[in-house]
């Protein structure tokens, strides 16, 4: 099948073209490369085309009419609740103007698909644990509220113009190529202070837990979309929650080396337990999380460590 992969050369669009590839897909990848995200050219698999356009960009007519793809893999997005809450209309320019532009593309040059990264962050403070597709949604920050709005476009489209979807909502990804320097990703930014020899910032008790989702396991949900589970959300992740001390213990035992722990206090909006129940992704989807744990820690170390040079 012809993919469009918006965002493919960030974090989790790499590892989606990578498995798209792998399996016989064509694909070309739209990324702007934006200065604070996690794009860059080395993640970009040499036998994918790749386009440097913003997805909000009238150019991005052009791609489509060139590639002409069947489907598109949507992660282009200003990715980070912390810059959401500093340029809500950033957020709201790329996340929700970008994905009318590409829904637009897709009725004009005749894509069938959109399978979309959203967000568990979509649902803000629940009231009952584990989350599944039927947990009312009440986001809590302009990044979750346009992720939000972009599950609604995506329906309306369906309904209006009979363009297919599927909506991901992923837990806490992890794994080789995301950002050790970002805001969040405390999985990246520890392997990588580890590593390095670097102190560890552990907020609030560290016995807080949330549903950590190796990338591997997150790309490849998204190629079981392109031909299943029509006009449907789902959550993908593993129903398993880890405490931020148990990831550093994790850590800390692969690379062999204990750092120094900062306490720091609770942040807003921390909660203490967050997991997902994905009956309905391994139901419909045929979807469910591989890879455990101590193996994703393993592989996402031995990523840091060749990337690190340690
Ligand atoms: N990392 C997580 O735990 C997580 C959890 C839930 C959802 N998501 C979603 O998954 C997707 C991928 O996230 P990621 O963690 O890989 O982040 P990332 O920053 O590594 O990837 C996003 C990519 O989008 C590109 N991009 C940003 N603005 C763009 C624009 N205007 N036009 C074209 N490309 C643009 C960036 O250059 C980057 O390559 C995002 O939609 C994100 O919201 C991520």
């Amino acid at each position: 099948m012809k993919v469009l992969v918006t965002g493919g050369a960030g974090f989790i669009g790499s590892h989606v073209v990578d498995v798209l590839i792998e399996s016989g897909h064509q694909v070309s990848i739209v990324d702007n490369l934006w200065e604070h995200g996690g794009g860059r050219m080395e993640n970009v698999n040499p036998e994918a085309a790749f386009y440097e356009i913003d997805v909000r960009d009238p150019a991005l007519a052009g791609v489509f009419k060139e590639e002409r793809p069947e489907a598109v893999c949507h992660l282009a997005a200003q990715h980070s609740v912390k810059l959401s809450t500093d340029d809500p209309a950033h957020d709201a320019r790329v996340n929700a103007l970008g994905m009318i532009n590409l829904l637009q593309c897709c009725t004009q040059f005749g894509a069938r698909k959109v399978v979309f990264s959203s967000s568990g962050a979509t649902y803000g403070t629940v009231e009952k644990m584990p989350i599944d597709e039927n947990t009312p949604q009440h986001p809590e920050s302009p990044y979750a509220i346009t992720k939000l709005a972009s599950e609604h476009y995506l329906r309306y489209w369906k309904a209006a113009y009979g363009l297919d979807f599927t909506s991901l909502r992923y837990g806490n990804v992890y794994g080789p190529r995301q950002d050790p320097t970002g805001e969040a990703g405390v999985i990246a930014i520890f392997a990588r202070a580890i590593l390095l020899g670097e102190p560890v910032r552990i907020d609030w008790d560290g016995e807080q837990q949330k549903d950590y989702v190796y990338v591997r396991d997150v790309a490849r949900a998204n190629r079981l979309a392109l031909t299943r589970g029509s006009g449907e959300a789902y959550c993908i992740a593993t129903g398993q929650g880890t405490s931020v001390n148990a990831l550093y213990r994790g850590l800390a035992d692969i690379v062999g080396r204990e750092v120094e722990i900062i306490k720091s206090p609770k942040r807003p909006g921390d909660i203490y337990l967050s997991t997902f129940n994905c009956a309905k992704s391994e139901k419909e989807l045929g979807w469910k999380a591989e890879t455990g744990l101590e193996e994703g820690l393993q592989l996402t170390v031995g990523y840091f460590r060749n990337s690190l040079n340690v």
